[in-house]
């Protein structure tokens, strides 16, 4: 421990005692820095200003006061006990600025728990889970029936050729059925298709009978646009070869579908109509007595293959016939639930589509 006092040889004395000094000893700037720093430490409120304290004393107080000092003390002895002094304080300030870096840190972590807090008991956010659109909800029903009638589902492109969609059909150059059908073109041989329908040539050309096969999808029409006619809308279109298929069978077909798709208490109506690809043709219209009064609302075309068609695609007409029939889609949810505007179907306002959430 430092006892003695020690003239420092620094500036200003050159050999002569000094005159009116306030001289401080080296024993006594450990002391008054390590008062400093010890202030310093109690007084930090947070870890950032402690870090700072540490920087200040430890890193360049006593540093800077073992270097200053140091040199000016001769004796090895003095030399020693001041090193010593020097470490020992440091050491203290360390073990301080420890503890209260730990009583700091508790403090901060105590707030940053509290400032972010989560109160497991409050109810979470709902989410929003999607539905799947009516039009959607109808087709998966629409598969459901016809597959449990043993048809088979196909796909078959929105994007068509004029020969599938006409030609293979049976229509006569120019004939004004087409008009009809006026549609939108891509080229002088593609469109988008206007009837489902257009699938039987690409089927017939590849299946031999029998089959039972149908597809739903997206039709498109150049049609002046109002409550029951899109210039974007859906069928479905359904046929069947066997041998020995009649009306029977196609109105037995239908009768079922529209149970199974109305209720039972749902009526069908069959009325003579042309279609170039059938004959006989019919429209196929329906009547249940929760809607619309029970008035009758039509839902598509239908007949039997024209035996033209299954000649052109070598199928044995002595042998074989087979029914067809096509469905506007929108028309089902339409009549179903009551939607007197098919528009709303493909304008996306959810208020319209949430209320189909519960139904499918
Ligand atoms: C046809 O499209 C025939 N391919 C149906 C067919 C298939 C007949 C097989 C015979 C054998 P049509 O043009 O009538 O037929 O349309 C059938 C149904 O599609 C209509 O009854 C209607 O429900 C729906 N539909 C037709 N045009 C529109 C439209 N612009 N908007 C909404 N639905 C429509």
């Amino acid at each position: 421990m430092w006892k003695g006092i020690v003239i420092p040889m620094g500036l200003g004395w050159r050999g002569r005692p000094p005159v009116c000094h306030t001289y401080s000893s080296p024993m006594n700037d450990i002391e008054s820095l390590e008062l400093e720093a010890r202030q310093a430490i109690v007084t930090s409120t947070d870890s950032q200003a402690l870090r700072e304290v540490e920087s200040k004393f430890v890193k360049n107080g006593f540093q800077a006061l073992m270097k200053t000092r140091m040199g000016e003390i001769k004796d090895p002895n003095e030399k020693r006990d001041f090193g010593k002094s020097i470490n020992d304080a440091k050491a203290r300030i360390l073990q301080e600025l420890s503890d209260r870096a730990e009583v700091l840190l508790a403090q901060e972590r105590a707030q940053q728990f509290e400032a972010e807090r989560i109160d497991v008991t409050m109810p979470g956010r709902k989410q929003a889970a999607g539905l799947e659109h009516v039009l959607q909800q109808t087709t998966n029903k629409i598969k459901r029936v016809l597959g449990g009638l043993g048809f088979e589902y196909r796909e078959s492109p929105e994007l068509e050729l004029f020969k599938y969609n006409f030609d293979a059909l049976n229509y006569p150059p120019d004939h004004p059925a087409m008009d009809d059908q006026d549609t939108f073109y891509i080229d002088s041989e593609h469109l988008l298709r206007t009837q489902c329908t257009a699938m039987q040539g690409r089927v017939f050309e590849s299946v031999q009978p029998p089959l039972r096969m149908f597809t739903i999808g997206r039709t498109y029409r150049n049609e002046a646009v109002d409550r029951t006619h899109g210039h974007t809308f859906h069928q479905v279109d359904c046929f069947m070869i066997d041998e020995n298929v009649s009306m029977a069978n196609l109105k037995g077909t239908l009768g079922l579908f529209a149970r199974a798709m109305f209720g039972d208490d749902v009526k069908v109506r069959f009325r003579p109509d042309f279609f170039p690809f059938v004959e006989p043709g019919v429209d196929y219209a329906i009547s249940t007595p929760k809607l619309k009064g029970g008035d009758w609302v039509e839902l598509g075309g239908a007949g039997l293959i024209h035996p033209n068609i299954l000649e052109k695609y070598g199928i044995d007409t002595r042998r074989y016939s087979g029914f067809a029939f096509g469905l506007g889609v929108e028309r089902i949810p339409m009549m179903a639930y009551g939607v007197d505007d098919l528009r709303h179907f493909l304008e996306n306002d959810l208020r319209f589509l949430e209320q189909f959430r519960q139904r499918a």
